[in-house]
């Protein structure tokens, strides 16, 4: 079926119109500061998956993990190492795509740091043995391009790893802020400097 996007468009809440075109003003824009764009060291990324528990001893194709905002890749590289080799440990020889599709969700808001850590992933996996198509569909499953806040994201989690924007508040933009509005007040509320929201699955069971 052909959507009406104009007509998605017009009929939206003004407020929502409002964070979106936040949102895509942040998804392009060139300077990091207002998206929190600072990247992780090698030995701090080993060092909390390490703590967290996310090691190939353990049949991580069997977990899921989120990464909530990927930037350059450096917990997403290293968190796919160790899932390959977990996978060949205990592994039952079946389709990589099958096994390996569901194991991680990472999103990424800045649309070039998405493409470019996208690049970076596909090399990876194929330098690891992964054929060219299956790492492509791997990165197609694995990656999303949103704002992780608003953006839907489907099951729960076992590991949610990554270092999180931070971001001055008088930076955000307002409709932003007002998407987020109980984020931020649970922020406010618990003395939280960041809030990693909820996947919609404890969302919906938290409401009943
Ligand atoms: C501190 S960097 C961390 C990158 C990566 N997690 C790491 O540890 O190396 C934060 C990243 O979050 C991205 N970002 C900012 N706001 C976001 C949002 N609302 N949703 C998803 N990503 C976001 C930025 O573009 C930036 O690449």
């Amino acid at each position: 079926m052909q959507l009406n996007f104009d007509l998605i468009a017009n009929t939206m809440q003004p407020a929502l119109r409002a964070a979106l075109a936040a949102v895509e003003e942040l998804a392009s824009q060139g300077g990091g500061e207002a998206r929190g764009a600072v990247f992780t060291r090698r030995e701090v990324v080993d060092f909390i998956l390490d703590l967290s528990g996310y090691t190939p001893d353990k049949p991580l194709h069997e977990k899921r993990l989120l990464e909530p905002s990927f930037g350059g890749g450096d917990f997403l590289l290293s968190a796919v190492e160790r899932l390959l080799a977990a996978w060949r440990i205990h592994g039952d020889g079946g389709s990589t795509l099958d096994a390996l599709k569901n194991a991680i969700r990472a999103v990424e808001l800045h649309r070039d740091t998405f493409q470019s850590t996208r690049r970076a992933l596909v090399e990876y996996l194929t330098a690891s043995d992964v054929g060219l198509q299956t790492a492509n569909r791997l990165a197609d499953a694995w990656l999303v391009q949103d704002d992780f806040l608003l953006v839907p994201l489907d099951g729960q989690f076992d590991y949610v790893i990554g270092n999180p924007p931070y971001v001055r508040q008088e930076l955000i933009p307002e409709a932003l802020m007002r998407a987020s509005e109980k984020a931020r007040k649970l922020a406010e509320q618990t003395g939280t400097p960041f809030v990693v929201r909820k996947p919609a699955s404890a969302e919906k069971q938290s409401k009943s």
